[in-house]
């Protein structure tokens, strides 16, 4: 164990950053779209069932080895089983990967809080999007050339993210959260209160809470909502082992976890009820079914969003740019902890100085990042974040249990985490990581198996799939193999 490890300098100060790698565009894009496409008031019951027996249960398993190991993710699996450090350099091979296109959406977001200034994207959002903003291209393999009004903010969006990450774990992350987070509440908070007290807001909550029972039958709902609680609370991409690992000796486990999960979850639907209010007002004025305004992805925050300013009668430009703002500080906090993942992995496996590994680090994403500032970005950033977060995430979670619960003993973690803990974690906690979870990841793991092999996703062509989508996975798990022979487990 290495001895003068940087560490959060306090209790707090851990929670805000692991609750703000856990907020970010997973709450404010991603989740809106996914209960939309999933019945609305529906998904709420299999989110929360997610969340009890998967979400918290591993954020506890790897608050307890980051705690206990006190390294980064390949050198706590390395740790526990010489061959599993590769799974760690897997996990950060996927950070570097999300990285890079993920900086690119908060790039997205910081010009727009430009455009909804004046509401430059006017009347028809989409084709604004699609066609003037990012002016994309026919098809993914046209990439086009660079699109420099997405280059601009992207340099400034990297800069944030160097500059933070160069002040170091305390001073640089606790610090950024330490600001960020009450920031992004507080704006939260407005945009809600504007929301529900708009007339038509009732429809747009009505749909967001009555729950549709027979919605559950449908597996469908099931694995969105355990996907969509992997991605949102950071787990299985060695992001949570990382963050834990800098947690000083004395740390409740168990209570930590509970506030990460709750946090971030009721964040969720916070920023739930101040989109549907608002959707809600728009269908009133367009005279729609608010199931009807509601389109899925990357176009919820920016077709979908500046649709329902438009729709405002009054303090339009504020709400807009407080949505876009929301977007760029939960983005931020976000980014800054898939890339101290990688970081730290180079940092403790290389022996690298700090600075050297932030510099490969930021430097290498940035150049990866190129590839989404081109005019087929967007096609690459949708096909690379489907293989990423439907096969990669699925495939390491699993391992990651296997390894913890199948080829070690979880009475370790329990032992572990007990006496530091307020409260206890015992069978029910074990039934959930050693039986149900790995059991749902699976099934999670063959049904997208199936879906691939019955058709393209989104109908793009074989050689996208192959190069954006299957070629990101296969130098991933080649990157990782690499620096794993590399790795010394020793130290
Ligand atoms: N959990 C964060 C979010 O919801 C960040 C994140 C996303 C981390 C995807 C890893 C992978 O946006």
């Amino acid at each position: 164990m290495e001895k003068n490890r940087a560490e959060w300098g306090s209790r707090m100060g851990f929670i805000l950053a692991a609750i703000g790698s856990a907020i970010g565009l997973g709450n404010i894009w991603r989740f809106p779209y996914v209960v939309v496409s999933n019945g609305g008031g529906a998904f709420l019951i299999p989110y929360i069932v997610a969340l009890l027996t998967a979400g918290i249960p591993i954020l506890i398993l790897e608050f307890a080895l980051g705690h206990k190991i006190r390294k980064s993710a390949p050198g706590i699996l390395g740790t526990i089983g010489k061959k599993w450090g590769f799974l760690g350099w897997f996990q950060s091979a996927i950070a570097f990967f999300i990285s890079s296109y993920y900086v690119v959406i908060i790039a997205w977001a910081a010009s727009y809080t430009i455009y909804a200034l004046n509401q430059s994207w006017g009347v028809d959002t989409k084709d604004f999007l699609f066609k003037h903003y990012l002016e994309i291209s026919e098809s993914p393999m046209h990439l086009n050339g660079i699109n420099y009004k997405v280059l601009l903010p992207l340099f400034v969006m990297w800069g944030v993210n160097y500059v933070v990450l160069r002040k170091g774990v305390k001073n640089g992350i606790e610090k950024a959260n330490k600001i960020f987070m009450p920031l992004l509440i507080c704006l939260l908070l407005v945009i809600v209160v504007r929301g529900v007290t708009l007339p038509g807001a009732v429809d747009g909550l009505n749909y967001f809470f009555t729950p549709d029972f027979s919605a559950l039958a449908n597996p469908k709902a099931w694995l969105a909502a355990y996907t969509q609680i992997f991605f949102t609370l950071s787990i299985a991409f060695g992001i949570m082992l990382t963050y834990s690992s800098y947690l000083p000796k004395e740390s409740d486990i168990v209570n930590n976890a509970f506030l990460t999960g709750f946090g971030n979850c009721s964040f969720s639907l916070i920023t739930g009820i101040g989109v549907f209010a608002i959707l809600g007002h728009m269908a009133m004025v367009q005279g729609v079914a608010v199931k009807d305004v509601s389109a899925a992805g990357v176009g919820f925050a920016f077709v979908v969003f500046p649709q329902a300013i438009n729709a405002l009668s009054g303090a339009k430009g504020i709400i807009g740019i407080l949505f876009f703002l929301c977007l760029i500080f939960a983005g931020i906090s976000s980014s800054v902890s898939i890339i101290e993942t990688v970081v730290a992995s180079l940092q403790d496996r290389f022996n690298l100085e700090r600075k050297k590994a932030i510099n490969y680090c930021v430097g290498g994403a940035f150049l990866f990042s190129l590839i989404i500032a081109t005019r087929a970005g967007l096609y690459i950033l949708d096909i690379a974040d489907y293989f990423l977060n439907n096969y990669a995430i699925a495939i390491s979670g699993l391992l990651e249990i296997v390894l913890i619960c199948w080829i070690k003993n979880p009475k370790e973690i329990i032992e572990h985490v007990n006496p530091i803990s307020e409260f206890r974690i015992g069978r029910v906690w074990e039934f959930c990581v050693k039986y149900l979870t790995p059991c749902i990841l699976s099934v999670i793991l063959v049904l997208n198996v199936l879906n691939s092999l019955k058709e393209n996703y989104e109908g793009y062509s074989t050689e996208a799939i192959l190069i954006y989508g299957i070629g990101v996975l296969v130098i991933a798990t080649g990157g990782a193999f690499v620096l794993h022979k590399k790795s010394n487990y020793e130290k």
